[in-house]
């Protein structure tokens, strides 16, 4: 059978980019052209064939195909990670923003959460073609998770530091800027996808409506930065960036000023508080 045969085929089942993006990985094309380079040759089909019955039951492609675009750069993924949102590099324009209107020149910065360590590798990938310093850091309970971010850091050749913790509890000093896409979906939502079973629960369910590692994340950095400013007169500013729900943004907004963290804006799925 052709590639032009095969993909009209595979198209009566599946998305046409899905499709194209399934047999570029299955006959390890480097570039979707190759399918019109090589439309009447024939191949073998048959782990084309396999993915796209993993795709017509449901497995979301990322997963199939072993990657994901964030910000421009493709990110290995696999079932122990989340699979990188476009809604969540807002973040990242929000970090560099905070960068830039702060001037710093170095600045640390730490993931919570991390998963495929997309959020850190990014902004030390963009920081570092800015000409900026920084340490960055990610964290994660899931050793799954950490072990497929610091094998997206060494293919994309960065220096991003991972290590196991859950929330704040192995970590020292609070660094320039805190980063945290943590589980919100609240279980009870109605409008879940139904993509969303083939991911990790741990990545994506929090229970009190969705919002309780977040809550308990802005307790542990309240208290945190009370004791770091008892012992240090000059306490340079720092921030929060999140990501939820925009329906849960005016809770969190509301609890984290409870907690002495000042709103500086909100922005599609992101909120950003300095303290
Ligand atoms: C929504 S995913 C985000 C993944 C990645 N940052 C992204 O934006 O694609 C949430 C991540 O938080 C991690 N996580 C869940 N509970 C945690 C906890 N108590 N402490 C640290 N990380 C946690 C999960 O393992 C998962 O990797």
């Amino acid at each position: 059978m052709t590639i032009s045969e095969w993909l009209k085929g595979a198209k009566e089942k599946i998305p046409s980019l899905d499709a194209e993006l399934i047999l570029c990985s299955a006959l390890n094309f480097d570039d979707r052209v190759d399918i019109v380079l090589y439309a009447d040759q024939e191949f073998d089909f048959k782990t084309a064939d396999e993915m796209v019955k993993k795709r017509e039951s449901g497995v979301p492609l990322a997963y199939i195909v072993g990657f994901k675009e964030f910000y421009g750069r493709n990110f290995k993924v696999d079932k122990n990670v989340l699979i990188p949102r476009p809604e969540t590099e807002q973040i990242i324009i929000s970090a560099l923003s905070i960068i830039d209107v702060e001037k710093f020149k170095n600045v640390r910065i730490l993931d919570v959460g991390t998963g495929s360590g997309c959020i850190p590798i990014t902004l030390k990938l963009e920081l570092n073609s800015e000409g900026i310093n920084s340490e960055i850091f990610g964290i994660d309970v899931s050793e799954p998770a950490l072990k497929i971010a610091e094998e997206n850091a060494k293919s994309l050749d960065v220096d991003v530091t991972f290590f196991n913790s859950n929330l704040l509890e192995k970590v020292d000093s609070l660094p320039d800027i805190l980063i945290a896409n943590l589980p919100y979906v609240d279980m009870n939502w109605d409008w879940k996808s139904e993509e969303l079973k083939f991911e990790p629960a741990l990545a994506l369910f929090a229970e009190d409506g969705g919002l309780k590692l977040i809550k308990k994340l802005i307790d542990e950095i309240a208290e945190k930065d009370s004791t770091y400013s008892k012992t240090s007169e000059l306490k340079s500013p720092k921030f929060l960036i999140l990501e939820a729900d925009t329906s849960q943004h005016d809770e969190i907004i509301k609890y984290a000023k409870s907690k002495g963290l000042n709103l500086i804006n909100h922005s599609n799925f992101a909120i950003s508080f300095k303290f």
